[in-house]
């Protein structure tokens, strides 16, 4: 845990005045918290747990939100907070952990359940209280704890119950602080919603006037201010947060912008003139298309191990991308489309629990070193919001709604040793996945869908000859995070056909299986 005393000074951006803190006590659900409070149109930040009094001060923040957190209050090491943050006068919200923080630190007693209580529960709401404003007297609720608060002290009144938690809801008499012993943020508890839009608009008055479309404005004007009259190169890769960030900073300052596309040869079956299309046709940005596969796959020969094969294609893609920024006179800065959790994953949360839980594949982005400041516009926002403002800036859909796609592309969905032939039947063979999907529906409500070429060959016949070709497996997965995933129920029907498409249509493969392993413990990519 860092000290305090050591903390950096907090960079408080401009794009938001009216703020709410999430202050994250190692909850898998801080990140959840921040987006439901940005659903009522409140901008909203995740902090460290241990964020000085000082620090909350210069944030300004209209209300505060304690999460909930694996520790228990009475534990040793156990993570607290600033002890003066319930006496600034802001409002605070505790859920579950946060609640118990506030009433042991306001004379409360917090012990173990006997039972520890996971699921639904029934709450009861006694009397009127602005923060259950506009729900029914009984709901449902999701709790998930080991503690709870088992005695308030007088300063404390009972807002609810459940059968077990005589204390499911608490707020104090004198102090704007609440707190709630089950989770508001999960779609587990239905009215959840609502009591935090009482809690933001009601108790912390907010006004709820946060959207995207102003943060669009804001931040290009803060573009504009940053880049001055400099030159910016942007990577683009097909995928939805490059693309976005193009999209703004071309808005934003122009033709000042230019856009670079490594084609690696292992990009997927059109992903080179979708891109073409939407940028320089449609957006008009100088867009320079490095034609990079025959390097790449020379670079690649032979190569079966796929951490070496991600390590070359790391390194050769770094070599291009700077030979041709270097081509480009004036650079100054390079756009980056990282987002806010890759900044809290590496910023805010980085000493807490929670964010020990992701590890990233950090292969196809380039290093900080290459010499450039950097532009990057999006490290507000969620995934989704990065959706919505690129919809708003007029990105067309289908790139929008893109699977995600790893950085070293094709090269790790070919197993073994990579060549042009074998990535051909390989792109054939996923393109006839994706427009299956696609055709049924389930193209947005899957999270990944995509062909391996497996290497091996399998005996088949065709017509009367015998064959012997290569086998393709068709991955698809549901998942909301992408570190645990389940394999899709498909349709047999739909299998069928993306079987009897590839076998007729793609040459040189007789057999399709589908991958039915979830991760953990398989993973997602086959390398
Ligand atoms: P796995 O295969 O570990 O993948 O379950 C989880 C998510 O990460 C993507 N992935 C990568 N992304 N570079 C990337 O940029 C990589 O080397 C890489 N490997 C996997 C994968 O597609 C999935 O979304």
């Amino acid at each position: 845990m860092s000290s305090l005393t050591n903390e950096p000074e907090p960079v408080v951006s401009d794009v938001a005045r009216e703020r709410v803190l999430v202050l994250d006590f190692g909850s898998q659900y801080a990140q959840l918290i921040a987006r439901r409070v940005r659903e009522q149109n409140v901008f909203c930040e995740i902090v460290r747990h241990n964020i000085s009094v000082e620090q909350i001060r210069q944030h300004d923040p209209r209300g505060l939100i304690l999460s909930g957190g694996p520790s228990s209050v009475y534990d040793q090491d156990s993570l607290q907070c600033s002890p003066g943050l319930f006496e600034m006068g802001i409002p605070v919200l505790g859920i579950c952990y946060g609640m118990q923080l506030a009433c042991d630190a306001l004379g409360g007693e917090v012990r173990s359940t006997e039972a520890r209580e996971y699921g639904r529960a029934r709450l009861r709401i006694a009397g009127d209280d602005q923060l259950f404003a506009g729900v029914p007297g009984e709901m449902d609720v999701w709790m998930s704890h080991g503690d709870q608060v088992s005695n308030v002290s007088d300063d404390f009144i009972a807002l609810a119950r459940t059968e077990s938690c005589p204390f499911a809801a608490v707020r104090h008499r004198e102090l704007p602080v609440f707190g709630l012993q089950f989770h508001p943020e999960v779609t587990h508890t239905p009215q959840g919603g609502k009591l935090l839009e009482n809690f933001l608009l009601s108790v912390c008055n907010c006004a709820g006037t946060w959207r995207l479309t102003d943060f669009a404005e804001q931040t290009i004007e803060e573009i504009r201010r940053q880049v001055g009259q400099d030159h910016v190169i942007c990577g683009l890769s097909g995928g939805v947060d490059s693309a976005v960030t193009a999209a703004l900073l071309s808005r934003a300052i122009g033709d000042q912008l230019s856009c670079i596309l490594v084609d690696n040869g292992l990009l997927r079956k059109n992903e080179q003139s979708a891109v073409i299309e939407a940028f320089q046709d449609h957006f008009k940005v100088t867009l320079r298309v490095i034609d990079a596969e025959d390097r790449f796959l020379k670079a690649l020969e032979g190569v079966k191990d796929p951490q070496q094969k991600r390590k070359i294609i790391g390194h050769e893609f770094i070599e291009c991308f700077n030979d041709e920024a270097q081509l480009i006179e004036g650079v100054r800065f390079l756009a980056q489309g990282t987002l806010y959790p890759d900044v809290i994953e590496s910023g805010a949360a980085q000493d807490g629990p929670a964010a020990t839980i992701k590890l990233h594949h950090n292969v196809g982005g380039l290093p900080e070193k290459l010499g450039f400041e950097l532009v990057e516009p999006l490290r507000d926002l969620f995934k989704d919001e990065v959706r919505r403002l690129g919809l708003e800036l007029g990105l067309p859909p289908e790139l929008i709604w893109r699977h995600p796609f790893p950085g070293p592309g094709l090269a790790v969905r070919c197993l073994g040793a990579v060549s042009r032939d074998r990535l051909d039947v390989l792109r054939d063979a996923d393109q006839i996945v994706v427009e299956e999907i696609k055709e049924a529906g389930l193209y947005e409500k899957t999270a990944q869908a995509f062909a391996v070429l497996l290497p091996v060959q399998s005996v088949g016949v065709m017509g009367d000859s015998r064959t012997y070709e290569d086998a393709i497996t068709i991955r698809c997965v549901d998942s909301d995070d992408f570190m645990t995933a389940d394999w899709t129920h498909l349709p047999y029907e739909l299998l069928a056909r993306m079987s009897t498409r590839i076998i007729n249509e793609v040459k040189g493969v007789n057999r399709v299986c589908y991958d039915i392993s979830s991760k953990p413990p398989a993973t997602i990519e086959w390398e």
